[in-house]
């Protein structure tokens, strides 16, 4: 780790395409379950619309995507950063038109979706760009569309994996997303047994959910007194800064522009 301004810690390693890509070249993929986890597995089961338009982001070997194809889903786009998963699916698939294979960034991946399936692509991402995944998927998903799938509920000394608890991804999504589940799986594969948890959230279409970036902010500002003055404007829900200081994600009932955001926080004891 190295030394970032305002004492944040960053990764000695920048989690780009290179790197992933890296790990696919000498298949040290210990990610990798060979199969699609069985509680996604037994939620897709429950899926009825077969129509509806999925997303999986950071999809790998995708074997969400092979199941979902297996049982009659029509309208499948995975996205993976790295060119060889990318390219493995894109040969494997080239004749289905049910499934679309993007090889790119998911944060600047557009479209509109009724379902996304999370699998080791959250813990995969540097923590610093948790608030960016939030806006993101927000971004992505239909009217209440969901966001679905597995998050680690432990820690692990260093990461990727990145973990994280309940508590945290409560306050997270708070406000952006209805929460209809989350909790402890009780059907993980063995190895990740009591460590992960299953959740199911509904996008709230009823809010505004965007990034500001904190960078007029002095460092000798605490988060919590940035948080508690952006929490002073009319009509915010929910705060939360990024773990390197230089984000902050706003879910507000109404749009609001950066000078109030400026004001706000003029109102800081130090800002
Ligand atoms: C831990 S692996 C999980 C892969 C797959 N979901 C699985 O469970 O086997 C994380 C995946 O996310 C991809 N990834 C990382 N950052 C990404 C980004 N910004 N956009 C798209 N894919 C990304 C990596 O290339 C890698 O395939």
């Amino acid at each position: 780790m190295s030394d970032l301004k305002c004492g944040a810690t960053s990764l000695d390693k920048p989690l780009d395409a290179a790197y992933w890509e890296a790990h696919y070249c000498a298949k040290t993929t210990g990610w990798d379950l060979g199969t699609v986890a069985p509680p996604i597995k037994m939620y897709i089961a429950k899926i009825v619309d077969k129509n509806s338009r999925i997303l999986i982001p950071g999809c790998g070997n995708s074997y969400e995507a092979e199941y979902l194809l297996k049982q009659g889903f029509t309208d499948i786009t995975v996205i993976d950063i790295a060119p060889t998963p990318a390219s493995i699916l894109q040969e494997k698939y080239k004749k289905n038109a049910a499934i679309q294979i993007v090889l790119g960034d998911f944060f600047e991946h557009q479209g509109n979706y009724d379902l996304i399936i999370e699998q080791t692509f959250f813990c995969a991402l540097p923590p610093t760009m948790r608030q960016k995944y939030v806006w993101k998927m927000h971004q992505l998903l239909a009217d209440k569309g969901i966001l679905a799938g597995l998050l680690f509920s432990r820690t692990f000394e260093s990461g990727p994996p990145f973990g994280g608890n309940q508590e945290e991804y409560e306050m997270l999504f708070k406000d952006a997303f209805s929460f209809l589940e989350m909790g402890m799986t009780q059907n993980s594969i063995a190895p990740r047994a009591n460590s992960e948890l299953f959740f199911e959230l509904r996008k709230n279409s009823t809010v505004f959910v965007n990034m500001y970036q904190s960078e007029n902010i002095k460092c000798s500002t605490s988060s919590s007194d940035v948080t508690e003055k952006l929490f002073t404007i009319e009509g915010v829900l929910n705060v939360s800064r990024s773990s390197d200081f230089e984000e902050i994600l706003i879910v507000s009932i109404a749009p609001i522009d950066s000078k109030t955001i400026k004001d706000a926080l003029s109102n800081s004891k130090e800002n």
